[in-house]
């Protein structure tokens, strides 16, 4: 990953700061994009922009303009950016299934868009995050799931969209080794999770030249559940 430079969405949250030390210990150079505004620890570094909703495409594409101008190449666009909700449907409304594809979805697309004349230049990758959820999705997963499986679909489109010129992958996770879920299921065997160290791993791989031949995959990542 040296001399690469790689932009995270959603790069404040879990998985994007465990992506983010992955790289950087791969000698890439990373740029963040978050909703959040950005936490102290990133307060000098220019590559890190927060208070951007990516599920507006202006937003996304001037966050993508300002860090293009900056580093002067994006050869990675993973986009981590999302959320989950547990609700079943007698008790969600319109606005929740809404937000979910906005979030989980939208932004997956709006960030690739913003990002396409950049990641050709640099015959680049595109990294999705979608959900084992996606395949089979549990009790009360309804919206979340409809989203991530909209993302893989987005995936193998856009993987054939730009055949021969940039790669578009995904990953699968089941439950990611989080504080936040942790504190969610306090009576679960954490060992069995997908450590972000591990998802990281992949998501690079993915995102690397290693992976020149690999377009358009769906890849479960789904710890030892
Ligand atoms: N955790 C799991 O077990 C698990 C399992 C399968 C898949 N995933 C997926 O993995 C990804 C990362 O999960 P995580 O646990 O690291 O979540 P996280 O800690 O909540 O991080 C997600 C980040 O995305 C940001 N974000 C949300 N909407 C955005 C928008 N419109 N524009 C810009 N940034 C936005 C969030 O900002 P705000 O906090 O300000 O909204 C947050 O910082 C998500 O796509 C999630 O669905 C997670």
């Amino acid at each position: 990953m040296r001399d690469k430079t790689i932009v995270i969405t959603g790069g404040f949250g879990a998985l994007g700061r465990a992506v983010r030390e992955a790289a950087l210990a791969q000698g890439a150079r990373v740029a963040l994009i978050d909703y959040a505004p950005a936490p102290g620890e990133f307060a000098n570094d220019p590559l890190a922009l927060g208070g951007v909703d990516i599920t507006k495409f202006d937003a996304a594409q001037a966050a993508m303009t300002n860090i293009h101008a900056a580093a002067g190449r994006i050869d990675a666009l993973l986009n981590i950016a999302g959320g989950f909700v547990w609700r079943p449907v007698a008790e969600a409304d319109g606005a929740l299934w809404d937000r979910m594809y906005e979030i989980n979805l939208k932004t997956a697309m709006t960030a690739s868009k913003a990002a396409l004349a950049y990641l050709e230049a640099s015959h680049g990758a595109i990294v999705n995050v979608g959900a084992g959820a996606a395949l089979k999705a549990g009790a009360g997963m309804g919206a979340y799931a409809a989203s991530k499986a909209g993302v893989l679909k987005l995936t193998e489109s856009l993987a054939e969209e730009l055949k021969g010129k940039v790669r578009v992958n995904a990953v699968l996770p089941s439950i990611i080794d989080t504080a936040a879920n942790r504190k969610d299921m306090p009576n679960a065997d954490f060992s069995a999770w997908v450590r972000p160290a591990e998802l990281a791993a992949v998501m690079l791989f993915l995102a690397s030249d290693a992976a020149s031949a690999v377009t358009g995959a769906l890849v479960p990542v789904s710890g030892r559940v």
